[in-house]
């Protein structure tokens, strides 16, 4: 079921770690310069951008997870209190003049790891970007890759932000974070703790950005091909302009078009992607494995008929509030109708830049500044390696998320001494493989490869439990135990089998 979700709302391209076409919000905000460093100083280039909201708190919010379920985990031990993984939402609307930014940029920053991973919106592609700042520390040049989207995908199986239900007990709203984080350190990159608040706010962002590829899909697929579906997004264009100039709510026999064709895409329903971890409190005694962000979540609800109300308030989310009103009480039938025939509503993603269009209709062209970009570069794969008979399935089933340049997950595919780490990993490597055959219920950690990854190939977990595939993984990593009965293994606890690469530091291992 959430196979067919993921494919209903992601289309084909997801498979490009680079955009098909367009730029990440990131890429365009940062321009030729380099990332500012250090890290305060991004939040305050960024806070800038956007008008301070009326309740005082700053536009971009910020928050810490010195114990959290990134990638990022790892990266502070042992002083994890000291060095927190930071969250930060871009929540604001724009200044007059910059394009949106408000729920789309969200960043992941550790300092020990001098890292940033960044997921920003591609309006052009219709898509959120993954993307990772390597290099990020005093004396060095920030370098920005596109990372690999399936290993970003094994968590964010949304293609968008996630994050924690209330009450966000990772996070300072919890007062026991919060209290120790106080003894480590007065100042965390000019981050206020606060209370819920904060959480709250980055918590709803995530959850109306989880909806943006619901919007794509009902405008693209939903509204359909030729002259009626291009006819079906004006319309939802201009209920998105009412709205954001007057508040009007659509009139419910509006879109007919997407009542028409709901029932030939979407006979059992439109899954809408979970953007939603489990709450975590990790100063809880014992871990709890149904919190692990690797589980497959189920779909977040599943619309049976389309949700107008929510389609054009969402659309309308997605504009630039200033360029709507300079459009004031302006009849755009005639001007809306002139871009229809120009093809402005042909079957591409839905782009705020369709107002500026509008705006040029209408005589008012607005500034737009066309900042030249550097090369877009993506996280680059492994030279081809000659892999014997007892690497090459790994490298097959693997290497997508464990032969990268960063160390979280373990890289043991990586570099020129692979035999060895997988002879370091087998342990770990063999339970892994084993959980795909253990009930969900009595798993001590996620099955590997992750149930998000088979789904994207269209692998049926229960098949590949029982597939030659597994067989052979699990008797080539069962090889490198050095005789121990691979059994007792899964009687462990987890934590107590060998660590899968020897410990070194994060930012270190980054190569
Ligand atoms: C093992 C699971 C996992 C993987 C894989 C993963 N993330 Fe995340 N990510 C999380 C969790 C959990 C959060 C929310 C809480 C936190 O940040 O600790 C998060 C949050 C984020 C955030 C902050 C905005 C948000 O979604 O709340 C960014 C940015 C981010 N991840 C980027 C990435 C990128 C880029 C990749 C791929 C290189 C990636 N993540 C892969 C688990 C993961
Ligand atoms: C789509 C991405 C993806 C693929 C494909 C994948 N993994 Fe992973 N793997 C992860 C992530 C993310 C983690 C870290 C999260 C965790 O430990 O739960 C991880 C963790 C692991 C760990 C645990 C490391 C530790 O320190 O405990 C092992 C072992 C592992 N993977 C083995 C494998 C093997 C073997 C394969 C291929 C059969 C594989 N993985 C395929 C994403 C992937």
């Amino acid at each position: 079921m959430i196979a067919a979700a993921l494919n209903v709302s992601i289309p084909a391209q997801a498979e490009n770690d680079l955009p098909p076409v367009g730029r990440s919000r990131f890429d365009q905000l940062i321009g030729h310069a380099p990332v500012p460093y250090p890290f305060s100083r991004l939040l305050h280039t960024i806070d800038r951008q956007m008008l301070t909201d009326a309740g005082g708190l700053p536009p971009l919010k910020v928050t810490l997870i010195p114990l959290g379920r990134s990638l990022q985990r790892e990266a502070g031990a042992p002083d994890y209190f000291h060095f927190p993984r930071v969250i930060a939402a871009a929540d604001g609307i724009s200044k007059p003049g910059i394009p949106p930014l408000k729920d789309r940029l969200f960043l992941g920053f550790h300092e020990k790891g001098a890292v940033i991973e960044v997921i920003s919106y591609n309006d052009a592609a219709g898509r959120f970007e993954f993307q990772v700042v390597r290099n990020y520390q005093q004396g060095k040049t920030p370098q920005v890759f596109y990372a690999r989207r399936s290993l970003c995908l094994a968590c964010h199986q949304n293609a968008a932000p996630i994050f924690a239900r209330p009450l966000w007990d990772e996070t300072p709203a919890n007062p026991a974070i919060a209290a120790r984080l106080k003894q480590m350190r007065l100042d965390f990159y000019g981050v206020k703790l606060s209370g819920t608040d904060i959480a709250y706010f980055i918590d709803t962002a995530t959850d109306r950005a989880n909806l943006f590829p619901v919007w794509q899909v009902l405008w693209q697929q939903g509204c359909g091909a030729g002259e009626a579906g291009d006819r079906c997004r004006l319309e939802a264009f201009a209920a998105a302009l009412d709205y954001a100039r007057h508040g009007t709510l659509p009139a419910p026999n509006i879109l007919l078009t997407l009542d028409r064709s709901w029932k030939t895409h979407w006979p059992r329903g439109l899954a809408i992607p979970n953007p939603d971890l489990p709450n975590r409190d990790p100063l809880a005694a014992l871990p709890d494995a149904s919190h692990d962000p690797l589980l497959l979540r189920p779909p977040l609800e599943t619309w049976k008929a389309p949700d107008k109300t929510a389609f054009v308030v969402g659309l309308a989310g997605m504009l630039d509030v200033h360029a709507a009103q300079q459009l004031k009480a302006a009849d755009l039938t005639a001007p809306l109708e002139r871009l229809r025939v120009r093809g402005a509503f042909s079957v591409l993603p839905f782009r705020h830049a369709l107002l500026d269009d509008l705006l040029a209709e209408l005589g008012k062209p607005r500034r737009t500044r066309l900042a030249s970009l550097p090369s877009a570069r993506m996280e680059p794969a492994s030279a081809a390696v000659d892999a014997g008979p007892l690497v090459a399935p790994f490298r097959t089933h693997c290497a997508s998320c464990h032969d990268t340049t960063l160390p979280h997950p373990p890289n043991f595919l990586h570099g020129r001494s692979v035999d060895a780490n997988l002879d370091h990993c087998a342990e770990r490597i063999f339970v892994r493989l084993s959980m795909a055959g253990i009930p969900e219920a009595s798993r001590s950690k996620p099955p590997m490869p992750p149930a998000a990854a088979l789904a994207s190939r269209g692998i049926d977990p229960a098949h590949w439990a029982i597939s030659p595939e597994l067989d052979v993984l699990k008797r080539l990593a069962a090889s490198r135990l050095r005789g121990q009965d691979p059994a007792s293994l899964l009687r462990r606890p987890y934590a107590q089998l060998r660590p899968c690469l020897p410990s070194s530091s994060y930012a270190e291992r980054a190569r």
